[in-house]
């Protein structure tokens, strides 16, 4: 159902309320998502964006009902990932011909995808395309926000910004305006996707924010591809972006954990309540990542200023999902956070100093050597844990 979002500019997108995985299983969405696509009816009408496969027919359909798909001029592919250009085929085979304005990367991303010499006009960074009635479109180049193929589209004469997926969120609502939702519900939902896509390309995020803030363009409205859209004084979300983007932290320390007969958890409890006896204000978040979601263990990785990881030793190596958590943490390349390791073994122990290399590979600062136990935990060890605690957040403080 077509609605409208500013003057002449309607929403003609999916709202995905089934949706609990997104990339596959990468990504969890506990509040659904939606696929947001855009109509500019002006003397021409352009189409901004399409939706995810599995929706493409209902799209046209839906297209074709409100007599808009015979109306288009044109397509905008602001970024060729399938959640936004998956109804590209089925749209071109109802209307061949349609031109598509994209970037140079996003032609190769569509052909790599979908094997088809559509009409795509290449568009640069201050290219636009008149719309008639004193509207046109301005692109602006977003390279690895979050592919090489990503760009921005700007409503010049309307001041709508289409960012597609840059200041997003997996968040499906009928209410359709950030200024509308439940704020916590929604705080939670770009915070995680802010820490889970976007934190690799921080340094291009600030870049993007400087010049386009820099550009002086007047913003109303800024319409993401995904969730909610920012009507209400746009620019928080920018502003937000670039807070975060400034490796982020909070008075936070996360301890990750698996544990196999309970002795690493007994540790990771234990180090907790010696944070806390230190540091009263700093907030402690413990973790067993075996039994908790991924994408929320990576949002109060991204919220901490250090983390704790642990795990037992077995078969001279780690738990499994220590190590699945790792390899996340390595490619999203968190910046300014310290960290340590620790862990229960019987005999050999290697888990500490393998954590403790990997960590410092995936860019944190790793303050020590960690806390090591042989087999479980007696008071004796659970008071030596709570020192540790005490001393770990004395650390995490300096410098923070
Ligand atoms: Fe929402 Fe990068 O696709």
């Amino acid at each position: 159902m077509k609605r409208r979002i500013a003057e002449n500019v309607y929403w003609v997108g999916k709202i995905d309320w089934e949706l609990k995985k997104f990339h596959g299983s990468e990504y969890s969405t506990h509040r659904g998502s939606s696929y947001n696509s855009y109509l500019v009816k002006e003397a021409k009408t352009a189409l901004i964006d399409t939706v995810w496969l599995p929706f493409a027919k209902e799209f046209v359909d839906g297209l074709e009902a409100e007599g808009e798909l015979a109306a288009l001029d044109f397509v905008v592919a602001n970024h060729g990932e399938v959640d936004h250009s998956g109804a590209l085929p089925e749209l071109l085979r109802r209307r061949p011909g349609l031109p598509i304005y994209c970037t140079a990367n996003a032609v190769k991303s569509l052909k790599g995808q979908y094997h088809q010499d559509w009409d795509f006009r290449v568009v640069k960074t201050g290219d636009s395309v008149d719309l008639g009635n004193g509207k046109k479109l301005v692109f602006v180049e977003a390279p690895m926000l979050h592919w090489p193929d990503s760009m921005f589209t700007y409503l010049a004469g309307g001041a709508v910004l289409f960012p597609n997926d840059a200041f997003g969120q997996h968040y499906a609502s009928e209410l359709m305006f950030a200024d509308l939702v439940d704020q916590e519900e929604l705080k939670q939902e770009c915070v995680k996707y802010y820490a889970n896509i976007l934190t690799p390309f921080s340094p291009m995020v600030a870049k993007k924010i400087e010049e386009v803030v820099g550009m002086k363009l007047p913003v109303e409205v800024i319409a993401p591809s995904h969730g909610v859209i920012w009507r209400k004084d746009p620019l928080v979300i920018v502003r937000q972006y670039a807070e975060w983007a400034a490796d982020y932290r909070e008075d936070r320390i996360s301890i990750l954990y698996d544990s196999m007969w309970d002795g690493t958890r007994k540790l990771a409890e234990a180090i907790a309540q010696g944070i806390a006896l230190e540091s009263p204000a700093t907030s402690v978040v413990l973790h067993n990542v075996a039994k908790t979601d991924k994408n929320d263990v990576i949002t109060d990785v991204f919220r901490s200023k250090a983390i704790l990881m642990g795990s037992p030793t077995v078969n001279r190596g780690v738990l499994n999902a220590v190590a699945g958590l790792l390899e996340e943490v390595r490619g999203l390349r968190f910046k300014g956070k310290k960290a340590a390791a620790f862990g229960c073994y019987g005999w050999s122990g290697e888990s500490n100093g393998m954590l403790s290399g990997l960590l410092g590979e995936a860019g944190f600062e790793v303050v020590d050597e960690g806390l090591k136990c042989a087999w479980v935990p007696d008071s004796e060890a659970l008071d030596a844990a709570r020192v540790y605690g005490r001393a770990f957040a004395r650390g995490a403080k300096e410098g923070s």
